[in-house]
């Protein structure tokens, strides 16, 4: 397995937003994301409460973003949660790559319903991706998304991601888009 890292970064700041891991006052937060149809409709489907609330009480709120890369996206002025997003390797065993070896960095995004439709996104994802520019090699970074997930692609290329091809998973066409790291560079 390719250990490569992602970013190190614990909080990345931005106009609107701080980027920075979880802690229990997220709890609400991280369960709306997790259990509204909406914002699951090409994730697989909404969540059950309390499979939800379960897990939470296992992992522990701040369990959410222990890994490197993993972050809730926060209003930077209330600290009120807003999403999560996830600069992660994609592991080799799973469809959708652009090299040979796989785990490449991987993109994605979740913000809560009320939150869509501002820009919020793009300011977060921008934020992390110059972040992991200015401390990674460039290297090749992916989004994967359904095909049908079309706000999730006007993101993608919105921030610069192309589309490279389709595949099948989880009885969905995904969509695969790339783009290399240091054109997010500072
Ligand atoms: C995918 C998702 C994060 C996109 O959110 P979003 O708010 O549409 O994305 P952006 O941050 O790019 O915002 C773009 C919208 O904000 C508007 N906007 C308003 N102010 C803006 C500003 N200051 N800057 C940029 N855009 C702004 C744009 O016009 C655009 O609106 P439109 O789509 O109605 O044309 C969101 O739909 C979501 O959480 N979906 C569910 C989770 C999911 O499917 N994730 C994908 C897995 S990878």
């Amino acid at each position: 397995m390719n250990t490569s890292p992602t970013l190190s970064a614990t909080e990345i700041t931005s106009d609107r937003l701080r980027l920075r891991k979880a802690h229990d006052a997220d709890r609400d937060g991280l369960i709306e994301l997790m259990t509204d149809p909406q914002v699951r409709l090409y994730l697989g489907g909404p969540r059950p409460r309390d499979a939800v609330e379960q897990y939470l009480d296992a992992t522990g709120t701040p369990g959410v973003t222990d890994k490197p890369g993993a972050f809730v996206i926060a209003d930077r002025t209330t600290d009120r949660l807003i999403g999560t997003l996830l600069l992660a390797r994609r592991p080799a065993e799973l469809p959708g790559h652009v090299t040979e070896e796989g785990w490449e960095l991987e993109l994605s995004y979740v913000l809560r319903r009320d939150a869509w439709g501002a820009g919020l996104a793009f300011e977060a994802a921008t934020a992390a991706l110059r972040g992991a520019a200015d401390e990674l090699p460039d290297q090749p970074v992916l989004v994967v998304t359904q095909t049908a997930n079309e706000r999730s692609l006007k993101l993608a290329a919105r921030l610069g991601f192309r589309r490279t091809g389709t595949f099948e998973a989880y009885d969905a066409e995904q969509t695969l888009a790339a783009t290399d790291l240091h054109s997010f560079r500072t």
